[in-house]
């Protein structure tokens, strides 16, 4: 008699605890509907969301690949390659470039020696270019890792965010 194989799950327990009370704010038979959340998830703990960690959350939510795939394709939020530790997302939207938005990319690109969609080679930033974040009157405007949100960032305030993100690591 052979064991059967159980397939190596790439998320961890924690994760899947995550997951299962983002589930539970859903009927059952739409667990479809934590797909955006689950996905965070699994890029919190990974750092992106491969195409394995994709199947394994399809596979979870008993969605078929191809529609995560494309929720994790659609959303900027998600990487879908390897990314830094950092994820830094600048709002180059028109309300913000007319009031430095752009400017603030511009000295980050410069600061970090990469452009959008780069990672810098020590792996630690990530430059994103953002749609709006819903903090126009705040402008310049970035992201950080999708969770924090930093305002009125004037060149000496991008240096020292990226003074603090170093020294963190
Ligand atoms: S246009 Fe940049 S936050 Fe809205």
């Amino acid at each position: 008699m052979s064991a059967v194989t159980q397939p190596q799950r790439l998320l961890s327990d924690d994760a899947y605890a995550r997951i299962d009370r983002e589930l539970a704010k859903y009927p059952a038979e739409h667990r479809q509907s934590a797909v955006m959340a689950a996905l965070a998830i699994a890029q919190d703990e990974t750092g992106w969301v491969s195409k394995e960690i994709i199947e394994e959350v399809a596979a979870y939510l008993g969605m078929p690949p191809i529609a995560v795939h494309e929720v994790a394709t659609f959303y900027n939020m998600y990487n879908t390659r390897p990314a830094g530790k950092y994820s830094i997302a600048v709002c180059t939207c028109l309300p913000c470039a007319l009031r430095d938005g752009t400017k603030a990319a511009e000295h980050l690109k410069e600061k970090l020696g990469i452009g959008f969609g780069e990672t810098t080679a020590d792996g630690l930033f990530t430059l994103k270019e953002s749609e709006c974040l819903g903090s126009c009157g705040d402008a310049p405007v970035l992201l950080v890792n999708n969770k924090r949100m930093c305002s009125f960032m004037d060149n000496q305030k991008l240096d020292a965010l990226l003074a603090e993100l170093r020294d963190a690591k």
